[in-house]
């Protein structure tokens, strides 16, 4: 047998906040801050996916594309539709994707009046998701429980997912502190609360299970509630860039003691790719040492790091998956820096920098395998 010596594994990549639906629309509407780009481009398109036939198409291309770019793992959020959320699971289930899957949840949208539940709907059909996801049983895509944000759920429906996922020990997931008008929304929506992390916290929505997205503006006060629930944030820079939204400042999270994984957060992010996320990540954190000064940069292995192992943490399945140790499942892209059409070249007196530039330079055409626990996803499986 033939070995070609500058192929490597490396674990899988681990998105831990991307939006499925919002593939329908990648690469466009980013002209808009958050707010105004949820309104006018979001909720229009996430409300067509009452259709099942538009879930089957758009989840069918992002879960391939997402594997075939290396995410062996995927936290998403679906839609306000339990139908459509379902077809969703069965669809990372049958592609062999590892996955936590998010029916959505808002009882209140003044912005989009069409694409909201009553509060007795949303736990209500929160409670059949979940009830059939315990049905079908699958190895490795599970239910999460999914607050869209503090401004689209009443104080009642935020209670009530929070005890649900007390009784089932069930993972969490939503955004914080994204954008500055984001947060004065939720302090006056909610002004019995001082801040818009007590808001999650005193109803139960800050646990070791759940991941929060962005953070921004997140104080050193509130990164320390998310150190002592165990909490951790889902880090999607490209969408904070793309919306104008913010920066995280990662350091500062990790001094904290916080979790922290890397997010595509898609379509609010253009790329599917957890390279382009450790890219602005770096970036992001270069961004920041330039602003303050006295940032300590973020390496290129640190990024890594959250892409892996980081992202397991955040998601609390790093007992799992996240690196290759003994005991945790084979999740493995097979790497190769020379294959048909690599973006970069191989040269050999910089042949101990094979990651390194893999991570910076390289694209979907040098994942030559996929793996989840054990199993070739990519090349897709020939049933699928
Ligand atoms: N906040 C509430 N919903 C969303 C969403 O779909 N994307 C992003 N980036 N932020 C949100
Ligand atoms: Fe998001």
């Amino acid at each position: 047998m033939l070995y070609d010596f500058s192929e490597f594994f490396m674990p899988g990549m681990i998105d831990t906040h991307i939006h499925a639906p919002q593939y329908a629309f990648i690469g466009t509407g980013m002209e808009r801050p958050l707010l105004e780009w949820l309104a006018h481009t979001t909720f229009p398109t996430e409300d067509k996916f009452s259709n099942l036939e538009m879930a089957r198409n758009v989840y069918s291309a992002i879960v391939r594309r997402t594997l075939r770019n290396g995410t062996t793992t995927a936290c998403y959020f679906a839609t306000i539709h339990t139908d459509a959320s379902i077809v969703l699971a069965d669809t990372a289930s049958q592609y062999g994707q590892r996955a936590f899957i998010g029916k959505v949840c808002m009882d209140h949208n003044d912005s989009f009046e069409k694409y909201c539940e009553t509060t007795e709907e949303s736990i209500s059909e929160t409670k059949r998701y979940y009830k059939v996801l315990l049905q079908e049983n699958y190895d490795r895509v599970k239910p999460i429980i999914t607050p869209r944000f503090a401004i689209s759920c009443s104080e009642k429906l935020l209670y009530e997912l929070g005890k649900f996922a007390d009784e089932q020990d069930l993972h969490i997931q939503s955004h914080i502190s994204e954008s500055p008008a984001e947060i004065k929304e939720v302090l006056r929506l909610f002004p019995g609360y001082k801040t818009y992390t007590e808001v999650y916290n005193n109803n139960k929505l800050l646990t070791n299970k759940t991941v929060m997205a962005h953070g921004c503006y997140l104080t050193d006060k509130e990164l320390h509630v998310f150190r002592e629930r165990g909490a951790s944030i889902s880090h999607c820079p490209n969408s904070n860039i793309s919306l104008c939204s913010g920066h995280l400042d990662v350091r500062n999270a990790l001094n904290h003691r916080v979790k922290v994984g890397l997010g595509t957060d898609i379509a609010g992010g253009y790329s599917i790719s957890l390279l382009d996320a450790i890219r602005k990540a770096i970036e992001t954190s270069k961004i920041l040492f330039m602003e303050k000064k006295n940032h300590n940069v973020l390496s290129y292995k640190e990024a890594f790091r959250l892409a892996t192992l980081g992202g397991s943490e955040a998601l609390s399945i790093d007992h799992i998956t996240g690196s290759f140790e003994v005991g945790k499942e084979f999740d493995a892209l097979l790497i190769n820096p020379e294959a048909k059409d690599s973006p970069f070249e191989v040269f050999s007196h910089l042949s101990k920098e094979l990651l390194q530039r893999f991570l910076y330079l390289g694209d979907d055409r040098n994942i030559k395998a996929v793996y989840v626990a054990g199993r070739c996803v990519v090349p897709f499986l020939s049933n699928a």
